[in-house]
This record gives structure tokens, C-alpha cells and sequence, in this order.
């Protein structure tokens, strides 16, 4: 049974929820490796829409085992509020979800830190999501980072928390003018937390050695995108975590050995939420076309998307670094209106046109982005489930982008309701679960 992959190949929020809620019933389990609730995953049920933050999109599957990794960040006020709203909605999360021992808490402190060092960063804003993200990481590097394990022994836990707190007030009061926090205040909810959270924390790597060697299939969940991948994204406009594949890895205990594929999910356009670089941004009337299709509005804060065409050096370099085997492209029908469509081939920078995605910051803010141009199909592709029924341009589009890219498609995305899918017949994703057959046929 293959274990899976799933990556955003963008800047997030490139549909991945829809594509692992499409993928889990033909999974055992769905795993997180990465990330916190700053993501917001969506997905679409009939009329019903969830945004999953923490816990895997599979979660809507009666039988899909859910897992919370070791290299996922949890703000155990957010996930036990999510588990509610989850329970509220019909959703069961008995014995079906699994949260690792060693992942670490995003304590009251962490979105304090966040919100404190944004405001004083100035031009170089990151614009993160304030949920405290970035600052938890930075303990757990640093090595003073507070884990599930620790909120279940409560003697280890306030010993940590005292440290951390006598510290990150220091910070708080002396660097940022900001308001500081006790131990007290900090230890009453977080026990009460621990008593609800106690029966989900397990050893996670284990079992899912276990479930792997029993000829269980995992599909690895990432959250964010490649760019903003803390070694390989725009740094330092990114998120603090390995958003790539290598992360999948680290951040579950499953060695790369047991991983069969990676499939990449891209926009047929680009977006970006928050500050930093962005080749392909467009402004003006496209921008709001492109924003409005595809309410590009952030699931988690709801800031507008900033938009732009989409980006080939940018899809490439994501291909390279994550090995992907395949895409999938989304919102396809977000660009059903445009006259025509553009494709970043190149980035021209002082006279050279770059066809590989450069290291370099100031390269990132000042190239001038170099476009092939297509005609615009102008009818609508939105709800089509058949490769063969597309517009003959949308097909040009298709089949040209995946050309430059040098990555087959395997699902193209029409609409964000699950059976507003084309799978391609004899795509990589269709081999590996066949049953993906019988739950996207082609009308
Ligand atoms: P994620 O973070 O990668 O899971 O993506 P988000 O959920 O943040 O953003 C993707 C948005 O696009 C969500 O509102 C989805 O419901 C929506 N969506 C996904 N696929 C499609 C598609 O093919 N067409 C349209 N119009 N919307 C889509
Ligand atoms: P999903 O999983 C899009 C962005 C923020 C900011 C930067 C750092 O839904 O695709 P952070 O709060 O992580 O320190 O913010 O990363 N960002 C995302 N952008 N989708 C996401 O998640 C994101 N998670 C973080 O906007 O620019
Ligand atoms: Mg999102």
C-alpha cells in the first residue's frame, strides 16, 4: 500500500485540503508533519464547508485514522475548540485521532512573541498569522520547547513553564514594551487542557511503524507550500517549519525509505497571503478578477490574497526540491473569464533572463517576471469531471504548463465540492489507488 505525500507547491493554500479529503478513502491514515494552526485547510461537503487548522483533512472519513506528528506545533486551546466544533458538526474523533508525544505546545506566550516582534519589524513585516507559530519553533531549536509528554507530567511541566516564563517576560517587558504573563495563569488552563487531551497522546512514530509494516497506507498531509519552507522558501518571508518532503519525514518518524510519492498541489494562477516577495504579483483588474474567482481570502485570517499569474521557475524549483511525481492543479475554473493567460517562463534581472529560481532575496523582489501568453478559453470549466470535455484551450493551457513544469497532472481541480474533479486516466495517482477510479468517474 503507498504512502503519500501531498505538498503545496506555491505559497499555500493551494487546495490541499480538498485533495487529501479526496484522497483519504483510499488511505488508512493521514498524518501532519508540519506547520500549527496557522494553516487552514478547506473542504467542501455538499453545502457543509470545514477549515481543519491542526487535525488532518481525513479527519470527515469514518475509518481514517488521523495523526498529529512530532513536527507539528499545537495550541492545545485551538485544536480542543476545533475537536468540539468537529464533535458539534456529526464528526466522530473516537479513537481515530492520534497526537505524538513529542510534538511541541505553542504556549500563551508564542502568539504574544509573534504579534510583539511584527509590530516592530517595520518594512520587513513578515505578516504571519499572530498564532504564535514562529516563536515555538524557535524554543524548540533552542531546545527550551514544551511537548505534549510534558503537559502529562505536571511536575516537569511547571518546572519548564517557570523557566520559560521567567525568560520570555524579560523579553516581553524589555524588548517589546509588551504585556507579561504568570506561571499560575499559565499552569491552570494548561492541566485542564492535559486532562482532555491525555487519551490522544501517544507514541506516534511507533505506531505508525506498526500500522506500515501491517500494510497500512499513509498520506503525509504538508501544510503551508514549498515557499515558505524554512530552508528552501523566500527566507526570511516564510514559516518556521519544513514544508517540503524531507519534512514529512522528520516531522512523523517515518523513515523517507517507506514513502512511495510525492504529489505536488499548485493553482492554475498564484497567490501569497501575508509579506514578502512575490515575481508574478499582479495589480489592478486582473488581481481583483483573479481575488474574486477565487475568493482568495485567507481561511484562517481572512486578509486578502494577494494575486498573480502563475509561476514556472517558482513550480520547477518546487518540483526539484520535493522530487514531486506528480500535480495537482487546482482552480482551474478560477481562469475561465480571462481573455488571456500568462506563464512566468523567466526572471529578468540586470539584462539576464533566469530560467532556475534564484537564492538570492534581492533577486526575488526586483526580477521582472518574463511571460509566454495563451488565449483565453472564455467559457466555463467549473463542475467538468472529463479531460476530454475541457475547452480545447484550457487542454492547451493544461498540457503546456505541465510541459515547462516537466511534471505529469493528475487531477485537475474544477470547483472546490469534491466531485468537481477530472482525475487523468492512467495518471500517477490513479496507479496508486485505483480505487480513485470509482469515486471521480469521468462524465
Ligand atoms: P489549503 O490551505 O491548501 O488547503 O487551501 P485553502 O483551503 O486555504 O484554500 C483553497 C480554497 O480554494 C478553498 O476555499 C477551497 O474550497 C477552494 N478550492 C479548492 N479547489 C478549488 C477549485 O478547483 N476551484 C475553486 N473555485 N475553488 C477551489
Ligand atoms: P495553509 O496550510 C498561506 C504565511 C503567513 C506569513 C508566513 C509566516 O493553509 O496553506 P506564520 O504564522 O506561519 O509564522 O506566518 O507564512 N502562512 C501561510 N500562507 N497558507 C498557509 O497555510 C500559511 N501558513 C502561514 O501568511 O506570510
Ligand atoms: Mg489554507
Amino acid at each position: 500500500m503507498p504512502n503519500i505525500v501531498v505538498i503545496g507547491a506555491q505559497w499555500g493554500d493551494e487546495g490541499k485540503g480538498k485533495v487529501v479529503d479526496l484522497l483519504a478513502p483510499c488511505v488508512d491514515v493521514v498524518v501532519r508533519y508540519q506547520g500549527g494552526n496557522n494553516a487552514g485547510h478547506t473542504v467542501v461537503v455538499g453545502k457543509d464547508k470545514f477549515v481543519l487548522q491542526t487535525i488532518p483533512a481525513g479527519i470527515l472519513h469514518a475509518g481514517c485514522r488521523c495523526v498529529i506528528g512530532c513536527g507539528v506545533v499545537v495550541d492545545p486551546s485551538s485544536l480542543i475548540e476545533e475537536m468540539e466544533s468537529l464533535v458539534q458538526r456529526g464528526v466522530s474523533l473516537d479513537g481515530n485521532l492520534y497526537i505524538s508525544k513529542n510534538a511541541h505546545l505553542i504556549m500563551p506566550y508564542h502568539p504574544a512573541l509573534d504579534r510583539a516582534s511584527e509590530s516592530k519589524a517595520g518594512r520587513r513585516r513578515i505578516g504571519t498569522t499572530g498564532k504564535g507559530v514562529g516563536p515555538a519553533y524557535a524554543d524548540k531549536a533552542a531546545r527550551i520547547g514544551i511537548r505534549m509528554a510534558d503537559l502529562l507530567d505536571e511536575r516537569l511541566f511547571r518546572e519548564k513553564l517557570e523557566a520559560n516564563v521567567f525568560q520570555k517576560n524579560r523579553l516581553l517587558r524589555e524588548i517589546y514594551d509588551a504585556e507579561t504573563f504568570t506561571v499560575d495563569g499559565i499552569l491552570g488552563p494548561y492541566l485542564r487542557y492535559a486532562g482532555w487531551l491525555a487519551p490522544y497522546i501517544t507514541d506516534t512514530a511507533l505506531l505508525l511503524s506498526r500500522w506500515i509494516d501491517a500494510g497500512a497506507s499513509v498520506l503525509f498531509e504538508g501544510a503551508q507550500g514549498t515557499m515558505l519552507d524554512i530552508d528552501h522558501g523566500t527566507y526570511p518571508f516564510i514559516t518556521s517549519s519544513s514544508t517540503t518532503a524531507g519534512g514529512a519525514s522528520t516531522g512523523t518518524g517515518v523513515p523517507p525509505t517507506k514513502i512511495n510519492g510525492i504529489v505536488g498541489i499548485a493553482k492554475a494562477y498564484c497567490t501569497r497571503v501575508g509579506g514578502g516577495p512575490f515575481p508574478t504579483e499582479l495589480g489592478g483588474e486582473i488581481a481583483d478578477l483573479l481575488r474574486a474567482r477565487g475568493n482568495e481570502y485567507g481561511a484562517v485570517t481572512g486578509r486578502p490574497r494577494r494575486c498573480g499569474w502563475v509561476d514556472v521557475i517558482g513550480l520547477r524549483y518546487a518540483a526539484r526540491i520535493n522530487g514531486f511525481d506528480t500535480i495537482a492543479l487546482t482552480k482551474l475554473d478560477v481562469l475561465d473569464t480571462c481573455e488571456t493567460v500568462k506563464i512566468c517562463v523567466g526572471y529578468r534581472y540586470k539584462g539576464e533572463v533566469l530560467t532556475d529560481f534564484p537564492e538570492e532575496e534581492r533577486i526575488w523582489h526586483e526580477a521582472e517576471p518574463v511571460y509566454e501568453e495563451m488565449s483565453g478559453w472564455q467559457t466555463t470549466t467549473h463542475r467538468l469531471r472529463d479531460y476530454a470535455a475541457l475547452p480545447a484551450k484550457a487542454r492547451e493551457y493544461l498540457d503546456h504548463l505541465s510541459e515547462l513544469i516537466g511534471v505529469p497532472f493528475s487531477i485537475v481541480s474544477t470547483g472546490a465540492a469534491r466531485d468537481e474533479t477530472i482525475l487523468v486516466q492512467d495518471s500517477a495517482l490513479a496507479r496508486w489507488f485505483p480505487a480513485l477510479r470509482g469515486l471521480l468517474p469521468a462524465h
